[in-house]
């Protein structure tokens, strides 16, 4: 569990502190410690979508790591909390209840997947604690309350820019979609691409379901040839969508597949292989973009990790750094103050891009399409919202 070390080693090291100097911590006052400012997280570091919460921790860790190297947040240093709800439904709202009432955090970052992050929402809420998603984009999630913010685009949005992908650059007529109807991400950018495609002249071939877990697509899959579309949009995840990819092609599917984030991680190739050649998905940052500041975290991401940030690790790095700078501008580590100066953060540098929490404590940002090739994830285009 070397992803856990860093904040293993501050808890151990602020219990010894605490013992020598035989004061009594954690302070009465929730999360504002003599020394140190207490920030939960949950994340997936175990489990089916391992690579989501193993990238977003990273990119989280560093920027917790900048702040406390350039002196912290309001002259503390800020302790990230860190709990793993290994991919599994229920785990979230145990961790983040636990990160709240036993830890006191002024903050919870996370998560990745919809599901956990609407799992984990109300709690917050209930409990006047700020959460920021990375990387959520179903439009519920920040619909739980003015507790809940997200640093990222949602799917209405993206729905809409893979539909005129599909449409314009793909010229796809006839479109299956298969979903994960275990996973409200899914079953979300799912309704929104057809939404899109239907209403640019596109029709809807067939539509299957699968569950998150499921290996054996072949039902679903041979349903949809049957039909005879010219593309499949699969908005799941990484570990399903490469073996969806590998079963269509057994299966002498040659069309397009096609999907979103969720496709997003190092084992969907491992997974799929060559059967994943030239499709595509939409995704928030590419290491490729050459601006300032994607090359500035990019060097910076290299240099600690040894590996280049995907979407997650980026987004998981803006969303403590824009929590950092509402304390900051606050200066305070009270929940409401906190959500207050979250609400009117405007035009923030993140390694994503800028960020405005609009009215609805979501960010419009552009999307970028990726298309697997050689193995790899190639920028293919950005679109502007
Ligand atoms: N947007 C996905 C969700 O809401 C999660 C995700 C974000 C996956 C970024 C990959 C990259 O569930």
């Amino acid at each position: 569990m070397n992803i856990l070390r860093p904040s293993i080693i501050c808890t151990v090291a602020f219990t010894i502190a605490g013992l020598l100097t035989g004061c009594n911590k954690p302070s009465s006052v929730p999360g504002a410690g003599d020394d140190t400012i207490k920030v939960g997280e949950f994340a997936s570091l175990t489990g089916s979508e391992a690579t989501f919460g193993q990238s977003s921790h990273n990119g989280t860790q560093l920027a917790v790591d900048e702040i406390n190297a350039a002196g912290g947040v309001l002259g503390k240093k800020i302790q990230l909390l860190t709990e793993d709800d290994q991919s599994q439904a229920g785990q979230s709202a145990t961790v983040v209840r636990k990160l709240i009432s036993s830890d006191g955090v002024v903050a919870i970052l996370g998560e990745v997947a919809s599901s956990r992050s609407l799992e984990a929402a109300p709690i917050c809420q209930q409990n006047k604690i700020p959460m920021i998603s990375p990387s959520s984009t179903n439009p519920r999630v920040t619909e739980v309350g003015d507790f809940i913010f997200r640093v990222c685009f949602i799917d209405p949005f993206q729905g809409t820019v893979m539909a005129n992908f599909a449409r314009k650059t793909l010229k796809l007529q006839n479109v299956a979609v298969l979903t994960d109807v275990k996973s409200d991400y899914s079953v979300g950018l799912a309704k929104f691409f057809k939404e899109g495609f239907t209403t640019t002249g596109g029709k809807i071939a067939a539509e299957q379901n699968y569950s998150g877990g499921d290996k054996d697509f072949n039902a679903q899959l041979t349903s949809i040839k049957a039909a005879n579309p010219d593309g499949i949009f699969v908005p799941g995840y990484y570990t399903e969508v490469g073996l969806i990819a590998l079963q269509a092609k057994q299966l002498g599917l040659t069309i397009p597949i096609f999907g979103g984030d969720g496709w997003e991680s190092p084992s969907l190739v491992q997974i799929g292989g060559a059967a994943l050649e030239g499709d595509y998905f939409s995704t928030h940052f590419s290491p490729q973009a050459s601006t300032p500041a994607v090359q500035n975290f990019v060097k910076k991401y290299e240099a600690k990790f040894k590996d280049a940030p995907d979407a997650m690790a980026a987004l998981g790095y803006d969303s403590a750094l824009i929590l950092a700078d509402a304390i900051k501008k606050t200066g305070s580590t009270d929940g409401t103050k906190i959500r207050d100066a979250l609400a009117a953060e405007k035009d923030f540098p993140g390694a994503s891009g800028n960020i405005t929490i609009d009215a609805n404590r979501n960010a419009s940002k552009p999307a970028v399409i990726l298309e697997i090739k050689n193995g790899a994830f190639q920028y293919v285009q950005t679109v502007a919202p």
